[in-house]
């Protein structure tokens, strides 16, 4: 039996994908950019056996089987399968064969509540497709097998700032993430992840967007003027760490993704009331300094993700604890990067304002940009056992 287990991250979109021209190829009407989010904070880890004795593929993901016959799966099973057979070179190529005709068992889990509405097929197929490429010894561009799980997930594959160039071609071939900056590029970046609701959101990615491309009059301005311009602008930001120019984009460009969800018929909701003070909070905060110190995203659900530089974390949330006193977990309201008790001017809380909605946030979980999936080496951390079921523990 040969088991290799791999990690993976989560990204967030600052210049939101939102609708398909392909379907089945998972081919956008626009190009989009992310960041990517450190494996310290976040990740999806994913162990793949392949052996002689097993009889049929299998999938568990976070500790429940799931199902392998899930045809995206299947793409980005068939994909990978593919490339190593034609790529495989004469050193590699006895095991690699015999590896191709074994069966394959997955186990995915997830450091994260999957609920928190977190990007967690990002991560989860962009850790599959890589687990999958180290088995079979695949070398090369996997952003376009990964693209073909989720969307999104094709971004995952790179560390740093990374976009998805949409392509033109029918078949997909020029639809894929590329790196655009390094994690390291822009050390003072700092991103919150304010948790608002862990329910599951209601209108999924997939069938949203469909009902938008089909529908919205503001998402075709959108694809075709708004966003070329602005995947340039943003580019150019990030290349100058110009954070001004950085955060005025992502929370336009979020404002404009849920402005098409309104636009949809019938409409999209994945803002709640939470996000809205969020909302409200972060350009009272920047009006009060007279610039962008902080700035929000949306996704397809009511979770904040913030923006803002390393000066600025300790005061930030301390803000928000402020606003939205936590009710119970006072203790595990922050998780990840150790964030300092900030201190709050009579000034800054005048101008805020003072109402506040108790329990509003959940959590907190500060992290930083990160890099792309890994190998891992430590045979302990395998989630699959001897027996090639998932261990006790996962
Ligand atoms: C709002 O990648 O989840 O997070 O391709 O159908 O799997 P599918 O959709 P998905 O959509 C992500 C939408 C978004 C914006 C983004 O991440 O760019």
């Amino acid at each position: 039996m040969k088991v290799v287990t791999c990690t993976a991250p989560v990204n967030i979109a600052v210049i939101k994908y939102w609708g398909k021209r392909n379907e089945d190829l998972i081919l956008p009407i626009n190009s989009s950019l992310s960041v990517t989010l450190h494996q310290d904070q976040l990740k999806t880890t994913t162990s793949i056996a392949a052996s002689r004795d097993f009889t049929e593929d299998r999938i568990w993901l976070n500790g429940k089987e799931g199902d392998i016959s899930h045809s995206r799966l299947q793409s980005c099973l068939r994909e990978i399968r593919r490339l190593a057979r034609k790529r495989r070179n004469s050193a590699a190529e006895d095991t690699v064969s015999r590896i191709l005709n074994y069966k394959v068992h997955i186990c995915s889990v997830n450091n994260f509540p999957t609920a928190a509405g977190l990007a967690s097929s990002a991560a989860g197929y962009a850790c599959l497709v890589y687990t999958l490429a180290k088995l079979y010894g695949v070398e090369g561009e996997l952003s376009e097998i990964a693209r073909q799980g989720s969307g999104s997930a094709c971004r995952s594959i790179y560390g740093g700032f990374v976009q998805w160039v949409m392509g033109e071609r029918e078949d997909g071939k020029d639809s894929l993430a590329q790196q655009v900056e390094t994690e390291s590029h822009w050390p003072e970046l700092r991103i919150l992840i304010l948790v608002v609701s862990a329910e599951k959101k209601h209108v999924g990615s997939t069938s949203g967007m469909q009902t938008s491309v089909e529908t919205s009059p503001l998402l075709k301005l959108r694809a075709e003027t708004v966003v070329p311009e602005r995947m340039k602008d943003m580019i150019e930001s990030i290349k100058k760490r110009d954070f001004e120019s950085f955060g005025q984009l992502t929370m336009k460009d979020s404002n404009q993704f849920h402005a098409t969800c309104l636009d949809t018929y019938p409409p999209i909701f994945y803002l709640n009331q939470i996000s809205q003070r969020i909302i409200s909070l972060v350009h009272r905060y920047n009006d009060h300094y007279g610039q962008t110190k902080v700035a929000y995203s949306f996704d397809a659900g009511p979770n904040a993700v913030i923006f803002t530089l390393e000066p600025t974390v300790d005061e930030f949330v301390e803000l928000v604890k402020r606003s939205f006193p936590p009710e119970s977990n006072g203790d595990t309201f922050l998780k990840g990067l150790p964030v300092k008790p900030g201190l709050l001017s009579p000034d800054l809380l005048s101008a805020v304002g003072s109402d506040l909605c108790p329990g509003g946030v959940q959590y907190i979980i500060a992290t930083q940009p990160g890099p792309g999936p890994s190998k891992s080496e430590d045979v302990s951390l395998d989630l699959l056992g001897s027996d090639g079921l998932p261990k006790q523990s996962v």
